[in-house]
């Protein structure tokens, strides 16, 4: 089984002090690799002070190379920093700024082109998922990222179903571990090379609680944890349960 990936996405939530509190606490190296993505505005400090113990991402950035772009940073600018990560597609963007999968495939191309790994968020609605199209959902989101997918460089992808995501309703495992199958056979038909290089994650209520469950299954590669990655020791319980 593939090194499994922990991200915490704070949203725009968090503060400095919380900032020096994850440095304080996750400085213990485990055999999981650990992405923090804190505002844009905490990533410098993050980044110095976190000395290589776990990697910082970004949460967005722009769709563009450079240029008249007012509130927009470039992912070459997030390479400067020494991030290594940037979420492209969250469902939030897609909801609350409008982003399309035009825009989703514009920004992982900025960001494989910086050298860095999207990780690329995909996702149903309720009521897709109450109407039966989840499944066709997320093949078509996927299959939106085919030029990302082909572009080579590391990418993982994040299984996000809205319902579950800040609702403490979490997609049970075998729920999850159905649609990351299903997400693994799409990537196999957008690049038979690649896809099995990529890793595919679950994220939705991810906590303390429900992780080691959620880590039986070797289809889940890591989550992409939300509200419980603002508490370190939910966090911390979550790395523990994915260190296996
Ligand atoms: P949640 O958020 O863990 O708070 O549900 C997950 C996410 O949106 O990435």
């Amino acid at each position: 089984m593939r090194k499994r990936l922990v991200i915490a996405n704070w949203k725009m939530n968090g503060s400095l002090a919380l900032a020096d509190e994850v440095l304080a606490d996750f400085s213990a190296k485990s055999n999981v690799d650990v992405i923090v993505v804190p505002p844009s505005v905490y990533v410098s400090r993050l980044i110095e002070s976190a000395e290589g113990s776990f990697d910082v991402g970004l949460q967005d950035v722009s769709q563009f190379e450079n240029g008249a772009h007012t509130g927009d940073v470039s992912a070459a600018m997030v390479a400067e920093l020494g991030a290594t990560a940037v979420l492209v597609g969250h469902s939030e963007r897609r909801g609350e700024h409008g982003e399309s999968d035009a825009t989703v495939a514009a920004k992982g191309l900025q960001v494989l082109a910086a050298g860095l790994m999207p990780v690329i968020c995909v996702g149903e609605s309720l009521a897709e998922r109450e109407s039966g199209k989840a499944t066709a959902r997320v093949r078509a989101q996927i299959e939106a990222q085919a030029d990302c997918l082909r572009f080579g460089g590391e990418i993982a992808i994040a299984y996000e179903p809205i319902w579950a995501i800040g609702t403490g309703k979490s997609a049970s495992a075998l729920e999850a571990v159905a649609m990351l199958r299903e997400i693994r056979g799409v990537l196999r038909e957008v690049s038979a090379e690649r896809a099995d290089g990529i890793r595919i994650l679950y994220g939705g209520s991810v906590n303390g609680e429900n992780a080691a469950e959620l880590f039986s299954h070797d289809e889940i590669e890591g989550v992409l944890v939300g509200g419980a990655s603002l508490d370190t020791e939910q966090f911390a319980a979550i790395i523990r349960a994915a260190d296996v």
